[in-house]
């Protein structure tokens, strides 16, 4: 299916982030090939929201390399599919997959399609760090979450919290720069560097769409789940602005002035009813 113009370029960006995301001071794919054992801290940190996955179905949706899927299928799962957009991060996932020898399969599929492309339904649905912004409809991305699920089968987010997202770096002083109700134009951004890795991303347009936290929650009830939880957190997965400290693990902190208040990240657990 034709993608909107402005996912286009979004996929263009994420493609040319695989090469940066494999090479030095990325992903560090390695260690899962090494360490049969390793789970990412992102899982990790997921783990007591996701619950005891022993024996059932998990799909994951914005798998990007598969290190996070990997992970998944190392904590109790019968079968575990990763979905995502890119197609070399699929391919990139897929030879993670064949060099653990994990039990996982993956999907290229944009999102606001996956229900219809992936085609069946699972006992859990995870998604985090990075997911939501990038969609400017917030309804077709949840239809799709609740289309991917059995009834009574569970949804699992984490992503930055909607109160951090306008803040950045300006002039050495982090404040709330951009702005936090939805709008219709995205945020664009041009950035030759990713997140991790150390090469140039060739294709650095991306567009983002803030959502505030009334339209994530009415997003997932009216794809008819049922909340069970929210959860807030001080500490994000990456150093969204050079400011932000790294405290506690792998976690980055707002600066002491701002640590207290303001949430960085947050969690939502949801059921679809039988
Ligand atoms: C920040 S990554 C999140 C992955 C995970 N947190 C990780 O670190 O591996 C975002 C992923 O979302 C995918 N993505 C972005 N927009 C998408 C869309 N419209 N449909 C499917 N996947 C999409 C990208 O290709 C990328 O792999």
């Amino acid at each position: 299916m034709e993608l909107d113009p402005l996912l286009a370029e979004n996929r263009d960006n994420w493609d040319s982030r695989v090469p940066v995301h494999l090479g030095p001071n990325g992903y560090r794919q390695e260690r899962y090939v090494d360490d049969p054992t390793w789970v990412s801290e992102m899982v990790r940190f997921d783990q007591p929201l996701l619950g005891d996955l022993t024996g059932l179905s998990v799909v994951h949706l914005q798998c990007h390399i598969g290190t996070d899927t990997v992970s998944l299928a190392r904590v109790g799962p019968s079968e575990v599919v990763g979905v995502d957009f890119s197609e070399p991060a699929i391919e990139a996932a897929r030879d993670l997959a064949a060099r653990t020898g994990a039990n996982v399969t993956f999907v290229v599929s944009d999102v606001y399609n996956a229900a219809v492309t992936v085609g069946r339904e699972f006992d859990v649905l995870y998604t985090s760090v990075g997911a939501i912004g990038w969609f400017p409809d917030l309804a077709r991305w949840a239809a799709n979450v609740a289309g991917l699920l059995r009834p009574g089968g569970r949804f699992v987010f984490r992503d930055l919290h909607p109160a951090a997202w306008p803040y950045e770096a300006v002039d050495g002083q982090v404040v709330p720069h951009y702005w936090y109700w939805k709008r219709d134009e995205p945020l664009v951004e041009d950035e030759e560097t990713s997140y991790l890795g150390d090469g140039k991303v060739t294709s650095p347009r991306a567009n983002e769409w803030s959502h505030p936290v009334s339209e994530v929650l009415n997003a997932i009830i009216g794809a008819g789940l049922r909340l069970d939880r929210v959860e807030e957190h001080e500490g994000c997965d990456w150093p969204m602005f050079g400011e932000l400290s790294p405290q506690e693990g792998d976690q980055w902190f707002f600066p002491d002035h701002l640590r207290d208040k303001v949430p960085m990240m947050w969690s939502i657990a949801a059921t679809k009813p039988e």
